[in-house]
């Protein structure tokens, strides 16, 4: 391909990737499969690397994170990034009010707008290309977060028009993100954030933009800091106008006549913020014409025409009973905090998490305080405080035990993490976790196989490991309580139909550790077969894009547990399908050159990109690796092919040349 062809391509390949982000992320309606857009993403990723001078800000390239940075760099803002005065009640809204209209003499229209719990950022475009995003720092300083910013799908790169201005609003982190994330730092052992907003925060603040890519952050844009060229009068028409341009304010803004309405406004979001995927801890009011906000001005530290109205926080008193232990599938122990019943944001609390033994004594956590409790993202229970006051002197202190639980084996407190953790493998609760996670909705999704039958089948000796799911016997299932035949019929039902499913599932299902289900469904597209990544080496998982080192030495070193291939044989005995069904056509083409091999890539070639060579190769049932190993069956050498040609020579791998290769694509 030459530079015009190319140039041509990147664009179209440009144009077609920012449709389906639109499509994906404003219109929540795809058209595409991730799978597809991963595709043209790599394309579009390997043709930059071909021709760098093709290379553009804007490019959608550019959202994938780009090498770490060493530290970031000051950003001073020319407007400020001031704060808000709080409003805490009904009184001060009017007070406030009362301020305002006595500064401008008039009447004064209000926009209310959910204040957005997150990291203040300051984006700004020029002609239209966003060339540098920042956050907050001192409100004069701030730091340099472009390049984390960017991966930020919500964030246009470029904007429907070519303006030039800065604007303000709040990067977060959605509660669903945030609570699977925390999910997952658990189970490897990891400090959990505190809420979404420290999540959010902390995020952005890696030096790694890699890191924040993978941390599914959101923004809502409230405001402007510079915008010389605007002629608007009001807040509410520079939102419209920002909107316009492509850049994502919140939606459930409205403009309000008086006070009375503001107050209408906050009252209804009490309630209904708990509904909300994001967390807010207030209401925002502004004044909307910008003629009167010039005449109001600021203080030192805020604006007089605006206020934050804050929610009460949603927090309880209650007493902590006891503190109850349980081990999860990997073997982490966890302390949870049973508490006397207490209502908190709209339900009733009984547990919350204490996550590990150095939070116990950060807090000072004893069994029989008096505990303030609140919901993190709303939705977690967690201890905030204990109330030292209250203290009788009956409480005890809580230590952390020596042997698990469950199995009674030494606890462990690995390298680096902060849980403890039990490693015997043959402990029932990880068993039991280890199975409930097999079952669930994203893994082998079997419908009927809730916990509690789980933990019912594994109390009465029926399972003890997963291929134990495909023996079950219906005499013995009518045997336990509540399961009549019908819902014995349904379950093994549910059972037998999760042997067609596709490989991802199983994977995931495994529990392998770091393997997450989107991990679970690269490995499966990029080896296809479970044969083929059983064989895989830590250099072939490393090959692919997306798995890390950590997460290539846990899949390389589970494989190659006798027990992991004792199992992974009995499964297939028992008729598991171990292929992937995605879009991969190595089924029709079971007799291509290609089919089953391990193939290596290397060199520049003529007619083909390395990502529609290794489609081809993929289609056809090829495996593509990274790196020349004893188990490469094949490699395909283009033009200029250097040190894999020479490791294959040494080690008598097959060699083509490009035109071998096209032949056998013919074929
Ligand atoms: S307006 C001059 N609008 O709340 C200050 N702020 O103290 C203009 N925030 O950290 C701020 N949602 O990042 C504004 N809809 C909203 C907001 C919002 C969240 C944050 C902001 C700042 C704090 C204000």
């Amino acid at each position: 391909m030459n530079q015009t062809e190319a140039k041509q391509k990147v664009e179209e390949l440009r144009e077609q990737l920012n449709r389906y982000n639109y499509e994906y992320h404003v219109q929540d309606n795809p058209s595409v499969s991730d799978y597809e857009y991963d595709m043209k993403m790599r394309e579009l990723v390997d043709l930059e690397e071909q021709f760098p001078d093709l290379v553009t800000a804007d490019s959608p390239s550019q959202r994938v994170g780009g090498p770490p940075l060493d530290a970031f760099q000051k950003v001073q803002h020319n407007v400020p990034m001031l704060s808000l005065g709080n409003a805490f009640n009904e009184e001060e809204l009017r007070d406030f009010d009362r301020r305002a209209r006595g500064g401008v003499d008039e009447d004064i229209q209000y926009v209310c707008e959910l204040k957005i719990d997150g990291l203040a950022v300051s984006l700004t475009y020029e002609d239209g290309l966003f060339v540098r995003g920042a956050t907050r720092g001192d409100g004069t300083t701030g730091e340099d977060i472009t390049k984390n910013l960017r991966t930020i799908r919500n964030i246009p790169l470029r904007l429907k028009e070519a303006e030039s201005l800065e604007v303000r609003g709040e990067a977060y982190m959605p509660k669903r993100s945030f609570i699977k994330l925390n999910e997952e730092k658990e189970a490897n052992g990891e400090e959990p954030f505190a809420n979404p907003r420290n999540a959010a925060a902390g995020s952005l603040r890696q030096l790694d933009p890699k890191i924040a890519a993978k941390r599914n952050l959101d923004i809502f844009l409230y405001g402007v800091g510079e915008w010389q060229t605007s002629e608007l009068g009001s807040h509410s028409e520079r939102l419209e106008k920002m909107e316009q341009l492509g850049l994502k304010t919140n939606p459930e803004w409205q403009k309000c006549d008086d006070i009375d309405a503001v107050i209408d406004y906050v009252n209804g979001w009490v309630e209904r913020r708990m509904d909300l995927d994001y967390e807010i801890d207030g209401i925002v009011i502004k004044v909307d014409r910008l003629d009167q906000q010039e005449a109001l001005g600021f203080t030192a530290k805020s604006p007089r025409w605006a206020i934050a109205y804050k929610f009460p926080a949603e927090e309880a008193i209650t007493k902590l009973k006891d503190i109850e232990l349980s081990v999860g599938r990997t073997g982490a122990v966890t302390p949870t905090a049973l508490l006397d019943p207490v209502k908190v944001a709209g339900t009733t609390v009984q547990r919350a998490s204490l996550h590990n033994e150095d939070l116990i004594r950060e807090k000072d956590i004893r069994i029989g305080d008096t505990v303030v409790i609140k919901k993190a993202g709303d939705i977690i229970p967690e201890v905030v405080r204990v109330l030292t006051e209250e203290r009788t002197g009956e409480e005890k202190e809580y230590y952390m035990p020596e042997h698990c639980p469950e199995c009674g084996s030494e606890l462990v407190r690995l390298e680096e993490e902060v849980a403890l953790r039990c490693i015997n493998p043959n402990c029932p609760a990880q068993l039991r976790e280890g199975l409930i996670h097999f079952v669930s909705r994203n893994a082998m999704n079997i419908d009927g196989l809730g916990e509690k039958v789980i933990a019912q089948l594994f109390k009465e000796n029926l399972v003890a490991t997963i291929a134990d799911l495909y023996k079950l016997a219906r005499e013995e299932l009518l045997k336990l309580e509540r399961m009549g035949e019908k819902s014995v019929d349904n379950l093994l039902n549910a059972i037998h139909a999760s042997k067609e499913n596709s490989l991802e599932r199983l994977l995931f299902g495994l529990g392998i550790r770091y393997v997450g289900s989107k991990a679970a469904k690269t490995l499966a597209e990029a080896f296809g077969t479970m044969d083929n990544l059983q064989k895989a080496s830590y250099e072939d998982l490393l090959a692919i894009n997306e798995i890390g080192d950590k997460m290539a030495d846990s899949i390389y070193r589970y494989f190659e547990e006798e027990k992991v291939e004792a199992l992974i044989s009995e499964l297939k005995e028992l008729g598991l399908n171990m292929e992937y069904k995605g879009r991969r056509k190595s089924e029709q083409a079971s007799d291509s050159p290609f089919t089953g091999k391990t193939i290596v890539l290397t060199g520049k070639m003529e007619s083909f990109t390395r990502s529609e060579a290794k489609q081809n190769v993929e289609d056809l049932g090829g495996k593509i690796t990274g790196s020349v190993s004893k188990n490469t069956d094949l490699l395909i050498a283009g033009e200029d092919a250097g040190s894999k040609l020479d490791k294959a020579r040494e080690l008598g791998v097959e060699i083509w040349d490009e035109e071998k290769f096209k032949q056998a694509l013919n074929a």
